[in-house]
């Protein structure tokens, strides 16, 4: 007895003593603590020896310290090592101070539950700083200046429902575990920091409710996104400012999904239903992607951030695309919404130079060549929905599965070449004249891929990939080296010979004993034969095109456009890229048109309307000075408008550094306009000319600031002189009278109405379209008629506010309003003809005479060719005319 009451007491001395030194430890690490951080808030901590009794922001339980909460409170200095014995800790709060140094370790920390250590200065964190918190539901530690990665050692806070680590510098990819380790995960914040890899796949079962991965500053966060479609507690997504790729997922699940930021990532593929018709969703964010398909309607009270003019749908207005694009984007979508293509793809007809698509005249797609493009997934089935295919050549990719039998349904089909994927499966039985190239695909044939072990190369067929490949690479390689000497000094000896007006070609031809008249270098430019640029081939296997007049060799255009080099590039769009051309006798603009806009059936008929157009000449027409067609290249040489487009002037001369058009300079771009717009039109009374595609970027200023009107005729495709001819579409949105775009009939009438809109933009400053947020189209046509009709007071209001309004000029604004509306009037025979318009207009700019006599002195009505001297040299060919030029004769007499 007497022994145990010793043990007794022995066992509450050990007691009292363990409880004394905790307690004293605790007293000892607050000190610590007090001396190593300032601040006034915390004068107190003076007062007293004993941390519980009124430190402020300290509090105990049961005599140990059990909360720190000093946040926000100008704390500066640096946390001790110390702290680290404060076992009974359960909050430790020091956010929004400026207290410095490495954060310490606190591993013994077991019952810590909140730890906020946010905007602080933190500039070092120990390796496993999370080790041992194993009671953490709440850690901050955002807005530091660390430079970290986050390891294994969060993995044991199995209770963990909020992690916020925002601009913290934090690196490598997102820890697998945020999926799997926190089943009460809801809020996960990792924005702003240098995180890179993909979304983690076990992301699919994660409870949390608010991600933000957003803004990830270095490499940034790459890969699909269509794990979310499993994250199915989300409330809040922003995955927004990283380089997510691919389609967006199906959002059918994601039943509380509220706030979606997605925008400035690379995501492809149109914008699902499943997320247009998300009950919850209150605000989403998509601007700045390559989103494709028809442009998204959501709920009028969703908050929506979508520039359309950013991403890569159809139209910029809403409705539904082309057929043959919807088919292409159900093909793109079986190889996951390729990059490439959603870059590429632009606009609603597949026949505009879309990458591996050819068209032929009628805007079928004949030819699919997707050669090369790095594909993945799988061949759709949708090819066989492109019933006119003749040519389809998906070889050297990485694509899987097998070949659809659809495709066996293309009755149009000459070849389809397959070779070098991943194919397996039988081949379809196709007709017997359709060439079937399946060669590189291991598996064909095969009901199952076999796995990748079966496919280790022999060393002897390393040695036949020497004999096969590299050998020939050399020959190949070797030749270019020679042909490109020989072809190099083809083109010197052309540029010599125009230097010597010595028109003769590489190697003597028949026709090169007619040397020009003038001595003028740009002769070659502007003579007046007419014969052929075609790709020959003469003994030495080299290519080049016959040298005459009009026709440009592709050496020279080569040479001049520093071989179409991007920094000569002036603008892109209306059919193909224009370059800046340095020719010996000045800089001439050189048109590259794409390809699939004319494709090699229609080339002769094209080049007749080419060398119809280098006839015409008006001082406000561009003038085509020479061209370059064949089967390869197209190309059209104009002169050069060093002032560019007068959308440039108008609505670009802020971001330009430019001044904006005064009144009168916009009064003289309109006359000019007009006048080049009238003399096609008379010339339509013979012939059919009519532009169809006015508007302002098709209106090019010279350095004089007049303007002339450009890329007129080459889409016509009008056999005679009928009063309204059938076509397809060639306008613009904004620009396009109601009857041409509701029937695609044409008349001279659809280009007054063009011109009214350019009018109006001259008048407002404002576009023809403007698209807002939720993807509706502001209309100036209906917009400007409508103010102007029903209040000429308010009317004032939409005049552009850089125009100085004084009263001369109000007045003529007035009466081009005016005018500008009777352009546009609904109906076509309500409308002006342009000789109405250019007596308005010239009547107007007659009363700023007196001010600015120069301006329209030297310029008069005289044309560089009559137009009854432009007539009688089409309708009486010249006798040294070649066959094309025959037709053309036919075609303007031959009615
Ligand atoms: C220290 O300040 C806090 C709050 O400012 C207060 O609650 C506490 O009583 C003070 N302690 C002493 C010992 O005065
Ligand atoms: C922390 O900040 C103080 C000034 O507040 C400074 O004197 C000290 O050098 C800083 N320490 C570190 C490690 O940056
Ligand atoms: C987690 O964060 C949310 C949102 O900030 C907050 O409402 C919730 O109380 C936090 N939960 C915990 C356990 O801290
Ligand atoms: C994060 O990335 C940015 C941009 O690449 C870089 O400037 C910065 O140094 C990186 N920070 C860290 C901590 O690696
Ligand atoms: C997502 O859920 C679907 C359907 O439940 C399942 O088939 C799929 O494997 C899940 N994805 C992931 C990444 O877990
Ligand atoms: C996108 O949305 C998120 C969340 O609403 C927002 O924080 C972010 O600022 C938005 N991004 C832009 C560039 O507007
Ligand atoms: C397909 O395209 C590739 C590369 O663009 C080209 O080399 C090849 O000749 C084309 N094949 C056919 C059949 O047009
Ligand atoms: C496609 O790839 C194979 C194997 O790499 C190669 O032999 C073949 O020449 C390639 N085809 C073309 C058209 O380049």
């Amino acid at each position: 007895m007497h022994s145990k009451s010793l043990l007794l007491l022995l066992a509450l001395n050990l007691y009292l003593t363990l409880c004394y030194h905790t307690l004293a430890d605790d007293a000892a690490a607050m000190h610590e603590l007090a001396s190593s951080i300032t601040s006034t808030s915390l004068y107190n901590w003076s007062t007293s020896s004993d941390p519980c009794n009124g430190w402020a922001g300290v509090l105990c339980d049961g005599g140990r310290v059990s909360k720190i909460q000093i946040g926000n409170m100008g704390v500066s200095g640096f946390l001790p090592a110390a702290l680290n014995s404060l076992t009974g800790l359960t909050r430790l709060e020091v956010m929004g101070n400026q207290i410095n140094g490495s954060l310490p370790v606190i591993s013994s920390l077991s019952n810590l539950q909140y730890l906020f250590l946010h905007s602080n200065n933190f500039n070092s964190i120990p390796q496993n700083f999370f080790a041992g918190l194993n009671s953490l539901l709440s850690v901050s530690i955002g807005d530091n200046p660390l430079s970290w990665s986050l390891g294994e050692d969060l993995k044991s806070a199995s209770n963990l429902v909020n992690f916020t680590a925002s601009d913290c510098g934090m690196q490598g990819p997102i820890p697998d575990f945020f999926g799997t380790s926190f089943p009460s995960l809801e809020l996960l914040e990792l924005s702003y920091n240098n995180l890179t890899g993909e979304m983690p796949q076990s992301f699919a079962g994660s409870t949390v409710k608010f991600l933000h991965l957003n803004s990830q500053k270095g490499g940034k966060l790459t890969g699909g996104i269509d794990v979310i479609a499993n994250m199915t507690s989300l409330q809040q997504l922003w995955l927004h400012s990283n380089s997510f790729t691919g389609p967006l997922p199906d959002f059918s699940e994601l039943v509380n999904l509220e706030d979606l930021a997605l925008r400035d990532n690379q995501l492809t593929g149109p914008v699902p239903d499943s997320l247009t018709k998300l009950a919850s969703l209150k605000s989403i964010n998509l601007t700045n992607n390559l989103l494709q398909g028809p442009v998204p309607v959501f709920s009028q009270s969703v908050k929506l951030d979508l520039d359309v003019k950013s991403e890569r749908f159809c139209r910029t207005d809403v409705g539904n695309c082309d057929a043959n694009v919807n088919i292409l984007l159900s093909i793109a979508k079986s190889f996951g919404y390729p990059k490439t293509f959603a870059e590429n793809w632009r606009g609603n007809n597949a026949c505009n130079n879309w990458p591996g698509i050819t068209c032929d005249r009628a805007l079928n797609i004949v030819i699919i060549n997707f050669s090369h493009f790095a594909l993945n997934g799988v061949i759709s089935p949708d090819f066989g929905s492109l019933i006119y295919i003749q040519k389809l050549v998906l070889s050297n990719n990485s694509l899987t599965g097998t070949i659809p039998s659809t495709l066996t349904n293309l009755k149009n089909l000459r070849e389809l070449d397959v070779s070098y994927n991943s194919l397996h499966g039988k081949v379809p039985s196709f007709s017997d004249n359709v060439i079937v190239i399946t060669t590189g695909n291991p598996d064909i044939g095969k009901d199952e891929p076999e796995n990748a072990d079966g496919m280790k190369k022999p060393a002897s067929s390393i040695a036949l990939i020497v004999v096969c490949t590299i050998i020939p690479v050399l020959i190949v390689l070797a030749v270019l080296f020679c042909c490109y000497k020989k072809i190099k000094i083809c083109a010197d000896n052309w540029l010599n010979r125009m230097r010597r007006s010595d028109y003769g070609s590489c190697k003597p031809m028949k026709d090169s004993s007619s040397p020009l008249s003038s001595v003028n270098p740009s002769a070659v430019l502007l003579g007046d034969k007419n014969t052929k640029c075609s790709t020959k081939s003469n003994t030495d296997g080299l290519s080049f095109c016959e040298p005459t007049s009009w026709v440009v060799p592709i050496e020279i255009l080569r040479q001049v456009t520093n071989n179409f080099s991007e920094d000569n590039i002036l603008g892109r769009g209306g059919f193909g890229t224009v370059y800046k051309g340095e020719f010996n006798d000045g800089t001439k603009a050189v048109k590259r048109m794409e390809n699939n806009v004319i494709g090699s059936s229609g080339l002769t008929e094209f080049k007749s309307e080419v060398s119809v157009l280098t006839r015409v000449r008006h001082r406000n027409l561009v003038a085509l000075l020479g061209y370059c067609l064949d089967e390869n290249e197209k190309i059209l040489v104009y002169e050069y408008m060093p002032q560019g487009t007068l959308t440039r002037h108008l609505f670009e001369w802020k971001k330009e550094g430019l001044e904006p058009l005064s009144w009168k300079r916009r009064l003289f771009i309109g006359l000019d306009v007009a006048r080049g717009v009238e003399y096609l039109h008379r010339l339509a009374q013979q012939i059919s000319f009519i532009h169809r595609d006015l508007k302002p970027s098709n209106i090019l200023l010279g350095d004089d600031m007049r303007a002339k009107v450009s890329d007129f005729g080459l889409v016509k495709k009008a056999p005679d002189g009928m009063y309204s001819v059938e076509t397809r579409l060639a306008g613009t949105f904004g620009y396009l009278a109601p009857e041409y775009a509701a029937t695609g009939r044409v008349t001279t009438k659809a280009d007054v109405y063009s011109f009214g809109v350019i009018l109006m933009e001259l008048i407002t400053g404002r576009r023809a379209i403007e698209n807002n947020q939720l993807g509706e189209s502001f209309h100036l046509a209906t917009w400007f008629r409508r103010k102007y009709y029903t209040d000429k007071v308010e009317f004032k209001s939409t005049i552009d506010p850089y125009i100085d309004q004084e009263e001369e000029t109000l007045s003529s604004v007035t009466t081009i309003a005016e005018l500008a509306c009777y352009c546009c009037a609904r109906e076509a025979h309500q409308r002006p003809n342009m000789g109405h318009v250019v007596n308005v207009l010239s009547s107007l700019a007659e009363t700023w005479k007196p001010v600015d006599a120069e301006l329209e002195e030297n310029y008069g009505v005289e044309f560089n060719l009559t137009l009854p001297e432009a007539l009688r040299q089409w309708q009486e060919p010249d006798t040294s005319l070649t066959s094309e030029a025959s037709q053309l004769s036919g075609m303007s007499s031959g009615r």
